[in-house]
């Protein structure tokens, strides 16, 4: 028998607790506006704002790397918690647009914190980043309840902009997010902390050449070759647009039902902020009232894995997001990768 075809012992497992706190967050100083990108490519910001809702992104500046923004939100975190540096046992980072093929940028990360000894890789699931790494938070802290997880999302997008492609260069920007994961709460007055309720990933990889991000092996280069369009963010926006939508939808329900929730339990939604059309069309299929759908798109464009980070660093601070409050969150991207998750302030 197909060992995998007993399920009993599987479901029969702990469902391990996951903690989530000190959220710190960090964007470029530079900020590129519509008007700006109507100097760096064939676009104007009526359209970008009425088929995106982005009206500003924040740059990586020349001298300044992914992994600056990664230490700047992680100190935050570290700071936010209270949580001595030689604590952290692992380093994670999501991230499409790593420094360098290898070493991770988990290691550049941590070696920047002054981390010399802990767990250190990255997880490459794109904008789906966030909800895949908190999966893998889950299962390091099922082996190991004492871990505390230093879970780091970082893009550096506007890096792999193709500036003759004008329907995929002003989408998107760059940002970093940090927080805590363990498997105990850690309780720091005046800070929101938060518990995963529920989570659930999936893909669907007949579809992953639609969004890619190149400088992979995939292209054989020599020493002084130029580039062509794939080294570049290369995407089929409007076939895009049509999935996103159904798996956000989908897998939001999946996660709601899963722990017997239903959307009317949902206090806040935080969508994956890739385009306001988008975030309009799953609240509204979802029947959530739009007081209940976090936007911020318009100040960050797409930041690919940091951008529900980011959408929740703003929620706090706007006080959208309460002590007792369920917030589900739900992110789409390349591979296709998608998931969500519930989780509980
Ligand atoms: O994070 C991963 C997930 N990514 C996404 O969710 C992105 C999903 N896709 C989208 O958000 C949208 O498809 C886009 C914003 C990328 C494009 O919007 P659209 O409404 O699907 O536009 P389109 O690609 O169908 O283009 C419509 C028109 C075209 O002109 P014609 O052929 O109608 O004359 C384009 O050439 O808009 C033109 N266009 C532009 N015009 C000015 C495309 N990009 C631009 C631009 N400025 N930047």
């Amino acid at each position: 028998m197909d060992a995998l075809a007993d399920s009993s012992t599987l479901s029969a497992l702990p469902s391990p607790s996951l903690y989530l706190s000190g959220f710190g967050t960090c964007v470029p100083e530079k900020v590129v506006t519509n008007f700006d990108m109507e100097r760096l490519t064939d676009t104007n910001d009526e359209w970008i704002t009425t088929r995106t809702g982005i009206r500003n992104r924040h740059f990586l500046a020349a001298d300044e790397q992914p992994s600056d923004l990664a230490v700047r939100a992680a100190q935050q975190t570290l700071a936010n918690t209270g949580v001595p540096l030689e604590r952290i046992t692992h380093t994670i980072v999501a991230t499409c647009t790593p420094e360098y093929l290898s070493p991770s940028t988990a290691c550049v990360v941590a070696q920047k914190l002054g981390l010399r000894h802990c767990v250190a890789f990255d997880i490459n699931a794109a904008c789906t980043g966030f909800v895949y790494a908190l999966n893998v938070c889950q299962a390091f802290l099922c082996a190991d309840p004492q871990a505390c997880i230093l879970l780091v999302t970082v893009e550096g997008l506007s890096r792999r902009l193709n500036w003759k492609d004008r329907s995929t260069c002003v989408l998107f920007g760059d940002g970093a997010g940090a927080s805590l994961a363990t498997a105990q709460p850690l309780n720091i007055p005046g800070h929101l902390s938060a518990k995963l309720q529920s989570i659930q990933c999936s893909s669907d990889t007949e579809c992953w050449d639609l969004i890619c991000v190149g400088g992979g092996t995939h292209e054989a280069h020599v020493l002084g070759d130029s580039v062509s369009e794939t080294f570049f963010v290369t995407m089929q926006g409007r076939e895009v647009f049509k999935h996103a939508v159904r798996a956000l939808v989908s897998i939001s329900l999946e996660v709601l039902n899963k722990e017997g929730l239903s959307v009317e339990d949902v206090d806040l939604f935080i969508p994956h902020q890739a385009n306001l059309r988008i975030i309009e069309a799953v609240g509204s299929r979802l029947g959530l009232p739009a007081d209940k759908v976090f936007v911020n798109v318009g100040n960050y464009g797409n930041t690919s894995a940091s951008s529900i980070p980011l959408a929740m660093a703003d929620a706090f601070k706007q006080g959208r997001i309460k002590p007792g409050m369920k917030v589900l969150v739900a992110s789409f991207g390349s591979g296709f990768t998608w998931g969500a998750a519930v989780l509980q302030f």
